[in-house]
């Protein structure tokens, strides 16, 4: 897998990574994580897990990826073509306000976003992805249709649709990443925070899809 150290990229090998995995409690998998604000954290906040912020632009992580904790690593991927080391590894996974091709993904029953997403999760695993309505405007949909959408694609993946919440302003200045603050202080502070857990059969599901 591709890591980002600062400027430097790395080639993370699997032994590697398997010493990461075996030292943690649990993994969280965070994907779109854009400057990373959001994965160093949780990485903060909880330092017996493994933070992983995985974004497809590396530029974005130059920054944050510098001094990150030890137990945060960022992964340069894109979620339509997930590391399969990342397979069946996730307790928790967050994707927060998806733009572009993971949008346009998770908006797509069966697509290999959600075929990964499903794939990267242990059963039982959380899911949250947060939607904006500017991001689902540009695609084409409204932020409620978008919501409905994407909870029809997650329950076909294998997975539990929990809870489907409204974000306004107010909300959204207390989520620690930096495209919540950016709405938050927007022309259209509002969005969906969709929960989802992954069903104990969620691999048969995510095989279906490949
Ligand atoms: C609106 S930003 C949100 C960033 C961050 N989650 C936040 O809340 O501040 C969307 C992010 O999704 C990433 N992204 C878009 N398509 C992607 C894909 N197919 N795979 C991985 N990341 C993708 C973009 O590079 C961008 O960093």
């Amino acid at each position: 897998m591709e890591i980002m150290q600062g400027k430097r990229t790395a080639i993370l090998s699997a032994a590697a990574f398997a010493q990461h995995v075996n030292a943690c409690e649990a993994i969280h998998l965070d994907i779109g994580t854009g400057d990373g604000r959001y994965a160093i954290h949780l990485a903060q906040a909880n330092p017996q897990w493994l933070v992983i912020g995985l974004d497809a632009c590396r530029e974005n992580l130059i920054s944050r990826s510098r001094n990150a904790p030890a137990n945060a690593l960022f992964i340069i991927a894109n979620a339509g073509n997930l590391p399969v080391m990342l397979r069946g590894t996730a307790a928790r996974v967050t994707v927060n306000f998806p733009w572009g091709s993971l949008l346009d993904g998770l908006l797509t029953a069966r697509s290999s976003v959600i075929g990964g997403l499903a794939a990267a999760c242990l059963p039982g695993a959380r899911i949250d992805v947060l939607l904006n309505g500017g991001a689902l405007a540009q695609a084409g949909r409204s932020l409620f249709d978008g919501a409905c959408q994407m909870r029809d694609n997650l329950a076909d993946a294998g997975f539990d649709v929990l809870r489907s919440a409204n974000l306004d302003a107010a909300a959204l200045r207390d989520i620690p990443t930096s495209w919540a603050k950016r709405l938050a202080f927007g022309r259209d502070p509002q969005g969906i925070h969709l929960t989802a857990a992954a069903r104990a059969r969620i691999h048969a599901a995510c095989a279906r899809s490949e």
